[in-house]
């Protein structure tokens, strides 16, 4: 049997403009994770693959599933990679820790996860260039028009600053910070996020462009603090940048909720994290506070409050 796993993502700063091209920074989180199990299966014709997923209740072989089915896409494309001669049956089994439509990049390391397991099972493990192209392959089949962040960061596993079809830019964290991730437990697709944003850049561009360049330049001015080690201004950084995701519409009386009951039990700043519209939040947030703060994420409503550190 062979196992892979891949980590969750948050978004630091500059989600939504990311995808209008201003640079965005996101960390992986290994708290959670996804994990692909390939295992032989002597007994099924040469080449078949069966696929079984905890998260969406998929149990199927490979060529019954749709074929822009995420978990076909990606296996399938893995494969185009391996001489099909020869090939032993075998089974994918998913896990997953990283809740869907939350933010934290489920569906991006499912995707890496699976390229990686199969990859190592058929003895050539995959480039990381590689599993992340594969991974936003599948992106772009359900999302739209992804930046590519979640599948980089996924599978380089790197703090990163990141801009549109550029290659991954690592960051090197001055000093470690600490963040808290609150769960709304309201699912809230990217893509839908999206084409909300879309739609309200395309009927005032002017506006929504100038949030975008907010953003940027707060996107710039935080990578600067990270590298430094100037962690004290990360949190004014992420309040300006809720601030501005908020007028965008991707806010949520739940996401506002969490995050006041953050920065009322001392986060240093707090936003929402990924696509909005529900999903998680993050908060900056010191050694010393951290409990009570996860306590008053819960008291507020959070379905899940976990502690991650951003270090080198
Ligand atoms: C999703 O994790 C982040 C968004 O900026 C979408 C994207 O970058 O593709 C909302």
């Amino acid at each position: 049997m062979t196992r892979a796993h891949a980590p969750g993502k948050a978004i630091l700063f500059g989600e939504h403009a990311v995808v209008f091209g201003r640079p965005a920074i996101a960390v992986p989180v290994h708290q959670v994770r996804a994990t692909a199990e390939v295992s032989d299966l002597p007994k099924a014709p040469a080449g078949a693959v069966f696929i079984e997923s905890d998260a969406t209740g998929t149990r199927a072989w490979l060529t019954d599933l749709p074929e822009d089915d995420p978990l076909r896409r990606v296996t399938q494309s893995t494969l185009e990679r391996f001489p099909a001669a020869d090939r032993p049956a075998f089974s994918i089994h998913v896990t997953s820790t990283i809740p869907i439509a939350s933010g934290l990049g489920s569906g991006a390391a499912v995707s890496v996860a699976i390229a990686r397991a199969v990859s190592q099972h058929l003895g050539q493990p995959l480039t990381t260039e590689t599993v992340s192209a594969l991974a936003f392959d599948v992106e772009r089949l359900h999302h739209g028009t992804p930046s590519g962040i979640d599948n980089t960061v996924i599978s380089y596993e790197s703090p990163a600053y990141f801009v549109r079809g550029q290659p991954i830019e690592r960051i090197k964290v001055g000093v470690p910070f600490d963040l808290l991730i609150g769960d709304t437990g309201i699912p809230a697709p990217t893509a839908k996020a999206v084409a909300s944003v879309r739609r309200r850049w395309e009927a005032d561009r002017e506006t929504v462009d100038r949030l975008f360049d907010s953003i940027g330049d707060i996107v710039g001015r935080a990578r600067t603090a990270i590298e430094s080690g100037h962690v004290t201004a990360l949190g004014s950084f992420m309040n300006e940048n809720q601030t501005l995701l908020a007028e965008m519409g991707v806010s949520s009386p739940e996401l506002d909720r969490l995050i006041d009951a953050a920065l009322g039990a001392g986060a240093s700043g707090a936003k929402l994290s990924g696509g909005g519209m529900g999903g998680n939040m993050i908060a900056v947030v010191t050694p010393d506070r951290a409990q009570a703060i996860a306590v008053a994420l819960l008291e507020a409503g959070a379905t899940r409050a976990f502690a991650t550190q951003v270090g080198p």
